[in-house]
């Protein structure tokens, strides 16, 4: 075993068949689907295709999903772009303190427009108050953005009990969803959970970087913040990105051949992590929910004394691949966010590291991955601060 990719939370390998369908959509693909001779309408049929693997995989019809460039801009056009189309109605938004920075920096910048924010805490395992939500609610708001799961912790919030907070509230008030992390990994059926709008991303389903979309529910107006030539329902205008797109498409359908949404294989190779890391390695600290009760390939541990990035590079020297906190977001922040919002010690922060999994892990790999951090652990011991 030459390399352990455990930073699939970051981003995931390529599937072959996604780098094959990329090959074909660039090669094979010539037209520029808005043409009108049959080059393009080739094109637009591929575009077609992929906008209905993603619309079976959530339950809803293919005129709800638009494309675009990854799970940042679909943040971004989902919260700035309903903001825009409804600040006569209000000006007041919800989200939480654990979200991703393409949803905290969106809020940020409308608050900095005039808007008021509202961010709402999380208890010590990450999950919103639903009595703080409610009493959060004023006649004044028209929209909450809540992440399904948490990118950094792995905690999955209660979406439906959420959507009937806020619907409970006001019919008129717009419910996103950041969802890259759970896409393709835990059921999601927007129009049953009552979400009305729902980003996802490519690159975290073994699908191409770079591409990702919306689903946006019936009825739900969003403001376009790219203008051109009306592309994408006149909501993201650019020549689509057919070689991505068709990628995304053909990731999809991998993750349906991997997957059981109702039991998630990857829980199994969860607990064969954490029951060897506990076993090996009593003192470390898991942050976040109960472990399967948090996200299936997300883990979150300290092993307090050591710094993380120490960590994370003894184990590259190994060939395991791991991240402290968010990939995203690491390279700028010295404290995470999130476990500083779950209230983890400083210790506990300093040594925090991410474990996460995707379906191509294997059982073996997470007999090993103990093993070896046990003995980083042992070689670094005289240089553990006490
Ligand atoms: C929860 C969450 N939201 C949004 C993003 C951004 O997605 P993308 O990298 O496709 O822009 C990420 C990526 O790490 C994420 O984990």
């Amino acid at each position: 075993m030459d390399l352990i990719y455990l930073d699939n939370a970051a981003t995931t390998m390529v599937h072959p068949d996604v780098a094959k369908t990329v090959y074909r959509g660039m090669i094979d693909e010539i037209g520029n689907p808005s043409s009108l001779h049959k080059l393009g309408l080739s094109a637009e049929l591929q575009i077609t295709k992929a906008r209905e693997n993603i619309a079976e995989l959530l339950g809803v019809s293919s005129k709800n999903i638009i494309f675009t460039s990854g799970g940042t801009e679909s943040n971004n056009m989902s919260i700035i772009g309903s903001a825009m189309g409804r600040r006569r109605y209000g000006k007041h938004i919800i989200t939480t303190k654990i979200e991703h920075p393409s949803v905290l920096a969106p809020f940020e910048y409308l608050r900095n427009m005039g808007f008021s924010v509202t961010y709402l805490s999380v208890d010590d395992e990450g999950y919103i108050d639903l009595d703080e939500l409610e009493s959060s609610l004023t006649e004044d708001t028209i929209l909450v953005s809540i992440m399904h799961v948490n990118n950094e912790i792995g905690t999955i919030q209660d979406i439906e009990s959420i959507s009937n907070v806020i619907k409970g509230y006001s019919r008129d008030i717009y419910f996103h969803v950041d969802a890259v992390q759970s896409f393709g990994k835990l059921k999601l059926y927007p129009k049953e959970q009552g979400i009305d709008i729902l980003s996802f991303s490519g690159h975290k389903i073994h699908g191409p970087k770079g591409v990702g979309g919306i689903y946006i529910g019936d009825g739900i107006l969003i403001h376009p913040l790219i203008h051109g030539g009306g592309q994408e329902g006149g909501l993201r205008s650019g020549t689509e990105n057919l070689p991505g797109i068709m990628g995304l498409g053909e990731a999809v359908l991998k993750v349906k051949e991997h997957m059981d949404m109702n039991v998630n294989p990857m829980y199994n190779l969860k607990s064969t992590l954490v029951e060897g890391i506990l076993n090996k390695i009593p003192e470390a600290v898991i942050n976040g929910p109960k472990v399967l009760e948090g996200a299936p390939h997300i883990l979150n541990v300290s092993f307090p004394g050591i710094r993380a990035e120490v960590m994370l590079h003894a184990l590259e020297e190994r060939g395991i691949y791991v991240s402290t906190g968010s990939a995203c977001s690491s390279k700028r922040e010295n404290v995470s966010h999130v476990l500083k919002a779950i209230g983890a010690k400083k210790a506990e922060i300093e040594g925090a590291i991410r474990f996460s999994l995707s379906y191509m892990n294997t059982e073996e790999e997470m007999r090993v991955v103990p093993q070896i951090v046990s003995q980083v652990l042992e070689e670094l011991k005289p240089f553990v601060r006490r």
